[in-house]
């Protein structure tokens, strides 16, 4: 809807939050008893983390949560999505819980808790405990049991502070980034692996909503990173083609399942884990139906006719492996300082793709956001303009999405912290809230004011200067 003064709003009721994960803000890498995860390891590995970047001390906020809930409730948010660190709450990924990882989480439930804020958990945020990596991770379907296992620990002592349950974060990215390409913790390139962790993961996601609705949670989902496939000139069959091949391998291949219990038929043979490993019951399992999806969004994928032996200037080889198409980065759109495209108009079709496909399950935005080049000013001002136009391009992509049918429940955005971002280090800062690593000093930044102002009104204003 939109007002007389040009302002869009949401609808009442309308969840606002910011994300953070354990392995990324936390640091006390050792504390309490923690164990390893596959995360501590991969960073301490010369050659995998830009500098040499680790997790060791991140944003410190294992022993400053209360810092930063009171930043969460300043800024007027109603959830906080934050994640929990397996090898803190079982070092070694199986057996009895630490009660002093239980302990600190219930902590900051508590301190959320006064606060009014309601606690989004994701349980699995990319740090498994390496003694389970060291019996094949992902990999082996023991580890989709162990989760359970976890998952249950976590519901038992936590479960009466937690409003909303994520088993998994970006299970595809787990599966690619860590078995495929290895640029992200294991660091394996073994496709069969990856294709065997796809499966597991999913199995996992089944297993341990079992668990968790065994014990009482009433609101359980997961997390994917979408990617919205976006087709550019003339349509042709061999574009559509490759739309959905790009599109099962990108998203298809952990949503159909979740949603429809059936791997998607147009993904590549490569991508599917081997029939022996599918159990009967698996995508029963897979498939019970979940209360909510995240969907996490940075960018699309485009294609375009090209020769992939003859690639032009920002073409690149697609995935799909169709001839005559290649994946293109359209040279007019805005780049962040990922690299990454900026295109809203990519958030308002993937909401609304994903609500055809999972008709009737709410949707939120579980991660949207931006990395800038922010620095802090002569005033001790961080002003990062980039971000506040990012944030307002797509939280208007948000608001038209409901409008055209999308069943957006809230929006979380990524991140409140400057934070480890993985094989990156510290050298990419996503949040709306600036952290100086020498100090630990927290500064909100103007996208914070700017978000607070829209969560405050629950509307969109005009963009000054719009
Ligand atoms: C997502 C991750 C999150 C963060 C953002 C930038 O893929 O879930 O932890 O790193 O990207």
């Amino acid at each position: 809807m939109t007002d007389a003064a040009g302002a869009v709003s949401f609808p009442d009721g309308f969840t606002w939050g910011a994300s953070t994960a354990a392995y990324q803000i936390e640091g006390a890498a050792t504390a309490d008893g923690r164990g390893a995860s596959v995360w501590d390891t991969f960073s301490h590995t010369p050659g995998k983390v830009r500098g040499g970047d680790t997790g060791d001390i991140a944003c410190d906020s294992y022993h400053r949560y209360r810092e930063d809930i009171a930043l969460l409730a300043s800024l007027g948010l109603s959830s906080y999505r934050f994640s929990l660190s397996w090898p803190r709450i079982q070092p070694g990924g199986r057996g009895p819980a630490n009660q002093r990882g239980l302990d600190y989480y219930r902590a900051v439930l508590d301190e959320l808790a006064e606060h009014g804020i309601a606690a989004t958990v994701t349980l699995y945020h990319w740090d498994l405990p390496q003694e389970l990596q060291d019996e094949g991770g992902w990999a082996v379907r023991g580890t989709a049991e162990r989760f359970a296992e976890y998952a249950a620990l976590a519901a038992g002592a936590l479960g009466d502070r937690v409003a909303r349950w994520i088993t998994l974060n970006e299970p595809q990215v787990v599966a690619n980034n860590g078995y495929r390409t290895g640029d992200h913790a294991p660091g394996l390139r073994e496709p069969e692996a990856a294709a065997a962790a796809t499966h597991h993961l999913l199995v996992g996601h089944g297993l341990a909503t079992r668990a968790l609705r065994d014990l009482g949670a009433t609101d359980v989902g997961i997390t994917f990173d979408v990617h919205p496939v976006r087709v550019l000139g003339e349509p042709t069959a061999a574009l559509e083609q490759a739309r959905l091949i790009t599109d099962a391998g990108a998203t298809g291949l952990f949503l159909e399942p979740v949603v429809s219990g059936r791997y998607p038929v147009h993904a590549l043979k490569s991508l599917l884990p081997a029939p022996a490993l599918v159990a009967d019951g698996d995508l029963n399992l897979i498939g019970a139906p979940v209360d909510f999806i995240g969907v996490n969004y940075y960018s699309p994928i485009f294609l375009r006719a090209g020769d992939p032996g003859d690639l032009r200037r920002n073409e690149t080889y697609a995935r799909c492996q169709v001839p005559g198409v290649v994946e293109y980065a359209p040279e007019e759109l805005e780049r962040t300082s990922m690299g990454w495209l900026v295109d809203p108009s990519g958030l308002h079709q993937i909401l609304t793709e994903v609500s055809e496909r999972a008709p009737g399950v709410p949707l939120y935005v579980t991660e949207n956001g931006c990395a800038a080049e922010d620095y802090v000013n002569p005033r001790g001002e961080v002003d990062d303009v980039e971000r506040v136009r990012y944030l307002h391009s797509h939280l208007d992509a948000a608001a038209r999405a409901i409008k055209d049918g999308a069943n957006l429940a809230g929006y979380f955005v990524w991140s409140l912290l400057d934070n480890f971002e993985w094989a990156w280090g510290y050298q990419k800062r996503f949040g709306i809230v600036f952290v100086d690593f020498g100090t630990q000093a927290r500064i909100p930044k103007a996208s914070a004011r700017f978000y607070s102002d829209v969560v405050r009104a629950n509307a969109l204003p005009l963009l000054p200067g719009s």
